[in-house]
Order: C-alpha cells, then sequence, then structure tokens
C-alpha cells in the first residue's frame, strides 16, 4: 500500500481538492485498493471542519464528492505516509522543520507541482481570499500535476509505462 498526503495551511481548500482529485484518479485506474490518499493542514484553525463550500462546489462539478474534516498533520504521519506533497514553498519548509524535529520521518517531502509539466517545482495558490474562479483554477491545476505523479507513481512502484 502506497499512502499519500496533501498537505496546505488550513486543509479546507488545496489539499482536500487534491485528495478528492486524486482519489478520483486511483478509483479510475483501478488501484485504488493499492494507493490511499489523504489530506491534512499546518495550521490548526479548521481542524473539524468540512471543506471550503467553494472547494466542494468546484469538485463536484467533475463528479467529485468529498465527505471528510479538516485535521492538522501530526507527528505519525512522517513515518506513515510515502509521500507527504505541499501545496506551496511556505507549507513545503514547514514541513521539513516539522520533519527535522522527528528522527524517524521516512516520508519523501515534496511539492503537489513537482509533477506538473506546464511549471513543475511552480505553487498551488492558496485561493480563500479570492473568488469561486480561483478554485476552478486551483482544480485545474492540481488535476495535471496529479496526472503526472499519477505516472511517477506508476513507473516507480507499479512499473507500468505510459499509454
Ligand atoms: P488552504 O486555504 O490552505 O488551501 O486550505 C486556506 C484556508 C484557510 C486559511 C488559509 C488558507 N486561513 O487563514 O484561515
Amino acid at each position: 500500500m502506497i499512502k499519500v498526503l496533501f498537505v496546505c495551511l488550513g486543509n479546507i481548500c488545496r489539499s482536500p481538492m487534491a485528495e478528492g482529485i486524486f482519489q478520483q484518479m486511483i478509483y479510475e485506474a483501478g488501484i485504488d485498493k493499492k494507493i490511499k490518499a489523504d489530506s491534512a493542514g499546518i495550521g490548526s484553525w479548521h481542524i473539524g471542519e468540512p471543506a471550503d463550500p467553494r472547494a466542494l462546489r468546484t469538485l463536484q462539478k467533475y463528479g467529485i464528492q468529498l465527505n471528510r474534516r479538516a485535521r492538522q498533520i501530526q507527528r505519525d504521519d512522517f513515518t506513515n505516509f510515502d509521500y507527504i506533497l505541499a501545496a506551496d514553498h511556505k507549507v513545503l519548509s514547514d514541513l521539513k522543520k516539522l520533519a527535522s524535529r522527528h528522527i524517524t520521518t521516512r516520508s519523501r517531502l515534496m511539492l503537489i507541482r513537482d509533477f506538473d509539466p506546464l511549471m513543475p517545482g511552480g505553487e498551488v495558490p492558496d485561493p480563500y481570499y479570492k473568488d469561486i474562479q480561483a478554485f476552478e483554477q486551483v482544480y485545474q491545476m492540481l488535476k495535471r500535476a496529479l496526472q503526472g505523479f499519477m505516472e511517477h507513481i506508476q513507473h516507480t512502484h507499479f512499473h507500468i509505462q505510459d499509454q
């Protein structure tokens, strides 16, 4: 089982969207028994809350239902997950700081957009203070980057080449 954790600041916009999109992709690829996706936030402000209504509405447009509550990243995550993928550089640097406190960090810490063929290493901008259009842009960006990530996983772990 390969475990992937998506992380943003609040765990109500970007990382739950990434989780929902990736979950749909692994289901459609028939590998949902082999990969587990989850998401978490750096901050504690929104713990226990559902995803932002604009994130949910955008996902619903693409046939994705998301029924989850926000949680904060915790110590165990750094040993439980194979990949921890950050939404932006600040989140990645916060993750690296947190990981450096634990001797047992096993996870690979990377950016979600390291796998975006259009802009590898780019950021997923925070849409929280913007309008619904920003959520649509986040969706498109995540979809593209996660397709790249999926290919990476297929090559690396399942030895499957591109069609
Ligand atoms: P997210 O967006 O990190 O994509 O979930 C945010 C949500 C809430 C806040 C910041 C970013 N906030 O400051 O409350």
